[in-house]
């Protein structure tokens, strides 16, 4: 029975051996990133910024907000949203600070924005300002 099992599921074997074996076990597990999972977001991962070596901007300076807050805006409610959740907002510094990092981890997925797209610097930026201290 266990036999068949592990005869039909091929890719699982070979992860299980590898895992006992103890070599590439991270090749095994896509929920692990390297840059430290602190919100427990398993869906997405976050982007890799180099805080240090960059210019990190302002909120105020963000392009990308204006793709965010058609939806994302605490000025509205109910269908205007468009079925974004309610408190996951970016239209005041304070409610996009508090929604940073899972936004950039939706971004960097490429769930949002719906509707539009990003340029790679807007997406940079974005990425910064949400991973480096996310600054007024
Ligand atoms: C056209 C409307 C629209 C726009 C524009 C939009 N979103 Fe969303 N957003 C949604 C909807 C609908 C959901 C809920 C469904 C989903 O998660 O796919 C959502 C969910 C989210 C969530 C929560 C995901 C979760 O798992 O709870 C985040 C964070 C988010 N959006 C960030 C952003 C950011 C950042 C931008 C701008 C770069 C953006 N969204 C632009 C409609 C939008």
């Amino acid at each position: 029975m266990l036999k068949t099992l592990l005869s039909r599921l091929p890719f699982l074997t070979a992860c299980t051996s590898l895992v006992l074996v103890g070599a590439l076990a991270g090749a095994c597990d896509s929920g692990d990133g390297d840059s430290g999972d602190s919100d427990g977001s398993e869906t997405g991962e976050l982007p890799e910024v180099d805080c240090a070596a960059s210019n990190v901007p302002a909120f105020g300076e963000l392009a990308a907000i204006s793709s965010c807050t058609s939806c994302h805006s605490s000025e509205l409610s109910g269908g205007d949203r468009a079925g974004a959740p309610v408190g996951v907002d970016y239209d005041t510094y304070e409610n996009a600070k508090a929604n940073a990092e899972q936004g950039a981890v939706e971004v960097n997925a490429g769930r949002m924005p719906i509707g539009s797209s990003l340029g790679e610097s807007d997406k940079e930026d974005f990425y910064l300002w949400a991973l480096c201290g996310t600054p007024q």
